[in-house]
């Protein structure tokens, strides 16, 4: 058996992974939410790694308040960058490979076309900084190392856009959406899927890969084939980013190459409005 850590195991995308977690039998998992194991506290870690002992640790755990990181950037960095340290050498020590979740907000946004692995980052926000820093602190302490940046993540499981633009449907009869930020929404049950995908495969390919479903749309266009998959009759306007203010600033363009990872996996990628389809049908609501 292959033993895996899952840290953050009560987020969205640790859910995600627990859904599909018995179509992996020759993986044992361990799911920790924050309060059993808090990743920014390297005591709690080392000793929780000197007693238990894993082949992989999936770090699902992060500071992922966008706009509140604005306001307490300490706390931030405390989770987003010397949580993603205190792994990267805990992992180091007991011979643990780590996969490790990033952002497209790493980006400035200026770019016009799909970022790269090795395109420069540049981030426009404390989230961004502080998760390119969390990234920089694994790949100088841990060489066994996979960095996944994804983007837009939503899933049937936790708060995500998806999720916020059905209720709102059932709430209001009128929206406004950006439509000046392109992105590529992703189900994170895909991501799911491809991370156990590199665990199963024992793949020692380490490094940054990016991740994300195929496409790219601005939210205003993601929220329009919201509605419309799920036959909501509101009515949707158009907005920008000057009206629409936030604490954070967003990039205006944060699409990902993906082709790396899909030939490392050997996989076709997965178009956004399929994946929003098969998502759709999960959700439930009481
Ligand atoms: N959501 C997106 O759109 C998106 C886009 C790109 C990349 N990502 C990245 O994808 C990863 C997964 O995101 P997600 O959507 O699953 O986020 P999420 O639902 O917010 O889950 C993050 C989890 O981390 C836990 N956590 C926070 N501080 C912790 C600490 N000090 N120690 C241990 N656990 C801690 C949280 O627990 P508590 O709730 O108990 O604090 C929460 O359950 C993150 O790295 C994120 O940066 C997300």
């Amino acid at each position: 058996m292959i033993k895996v850590l899952v840290t953050g195991g009560k987020g969205q995308l640790a859910q995600c992974i627990q859904s599909i977690s018995n179509d992996y039998p020759s993986l044992d998992f361990v799911f920790l939410g924050s309060n059993d194991l808090d990743i920014s506290n390297i005591n709690e870690v080392e000793n929780y790694f000197s007693e238990n002992n894993f082949d992989y640790c999936i770090n699902c755990a992060a500071y992922t308040a966008v706009d509140k990181a604005e306001e307490e950037q300490e706390l931030a960095k405390k989770v987003n960058v010397t949580g993603a340290k205190n792994l990267a050498i805990t992992c180091k020590n007991k011979d643990v490979v780590l996969i490790h979740i990033s952002t497209d907000f790493v980006f400035d946004g200026e770019a016009k076309t799909p970022y790269r692995e090795d395109d420069s980052t540049n981030p426009i926000s404390v989230y961004g900084q502080t998760k390119r820093d969390g990234e920089l602190e694994i790949s100088s302490n841990l060489s066994q190392h996979f960095i996944i940046r994804t983007s837009w993540l939503y899933s049937e499981f936790a708060g995500n856009f998806v999720k916020t633009m059905l209720r709102l449907s059932k709430e209001r009869e009128e929206l406004s959406v950006v439509d000046d930020q392109t992105g590529c929404p992703t189900y994170a049950k895909d991501l799911a899927e491809i991370i156990l995908k590199i665990i199963d495969s024992q793949s020692k390919q380490f490094g940054i890969y990016h991740y994300s479903n195929q496409g790219e749309i601005t939210w205003y266009n993601f929220a329009k084939e919201i509605f419309k998959q799920s036959q909501s009759e509101i009515k949707l306007h158009k907005t920008d980013s000057k009206t629409f203010k936030t604490l954070a600033t967003r990039p205006k363009y944060s699409v990902l190459n993906t082709s790396k990872i899909h030939s490392l996996l050997n996989l076709e990628p997965v178009k956004w409005e399929k994946s929003l389809e098969k998502c759709l049908k999960e959700i439930t609501f009481e």
